[in-house]
């Protein structure tokens, strides 16, 4: 277990307009609110963004089901922080670090002993692995490429369907079951975060499959089938082959 500072984490909360009376709300000291107009127009990439700013853990405080003022801001928030913390993980911040809370306004004095449970759990967790000068340039490199991955339009699309696929029959009379989107989730997201990282890992050199594996933890093989893909893309070219090397640098993405 990773030792304790002794002070509290640094948690930051976006939280609803709606979603709390603001007479009852007790907020430990250590919890900042950002309020929002509603918790399905947070953007992804801002949550990767107050990891990346020194939050030792983020909460996303929302209406709860079916009372979100936008229909389905808060469904839409349940998709994004389940992608959210498949990237987190990737990252090696850990998935644990960022939580979904649906509640209304009736509970509003309930949002302290909410906030200091999670607090609580994230001060176990120990301080953001951003602050670890050992870790912090690997997972900023992680952070960049998750953020990138979050606002990838395959992902975007992909999570935006996931109502339409997983409770609607398709053409041929099919849904498709929560675990196989789960799963394909888990695969677009996985190849999203791969496909950036070597975008970042290539912008200021140019770098060959082998050093590529090795910075990624992957197959050359592996590797070797994101960089045709990303080639597709228009996301990196082959700069040179230096002897038998080939050395590919990343490309300006739009
Ligand atoms: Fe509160 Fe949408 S208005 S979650």
């Amino acid at each position: 277990m990773e030792s304790n500072p002794s002070t509290p984490p640094k948690i930051v909360c976006f939280m609803c307009n709606w979603a709390f009376c603001e007479e009852e709300l007790h907020v430990p000291y250590n919890v900042n609110i950002v309020r929002v107009m509603c918790i399905g127009r947070m953007d992804p990439t801002l949550v990767l963004e107050t990891f990346a700013n020194g939050a030792d853990g983020v909460m996303l405080a929302g209406c709860k089901p079916p009372d979100c003022h936008f229909i389905d801001g808060n469904l839409h928030a349940e998709r994004a922080v389940k992608m959210l913390k498949k990237l987190l993980a990737l990252t090696g911040l850990g998935a644990n670090r960022l939580e979904l809370l649906l509640t209304s306004p009736i509970e509003s004095k309930d949002f302290g002993s909410y906030a200091k449970v999670f607090s609580e759990e994230i001060w176990k967790l120990g301080e953001s692995p951003l602050k670890k000068d050992e870790l912090a340039s690997m997972i900023r490199v992680n952070v960049d490429a998750a953020k990138n991955a979050a606002s990838a339009f395959r992902l975007r699309v992909l999570l935006g369907r996931e109502e339409e696929l997983t409770e609607f029959l398709n053409a041929y009379g099919e849904k498709i079951p929560e675990e196989e989107f789960d799963a394909l989730l888990d695969e677009v997201v996985k190849a999203e975060f791969i496909r950036y990282k070597i975008h970042h890992l290539t912008r200021a050199n140019p770098r060959s499959v082998k050093e590529l594996a090795e910075a990624v933890g992957i197959k050359p093989s592996a590797v070797l089938r994101h960089i045709t893909n990303m080639r597709r893309k228009g996301m990196i070219a082959l700069e040179r082959v230096e002897g038998n090397t080939p050395l590919y640098r990343a490309l300006e993405v739009r």
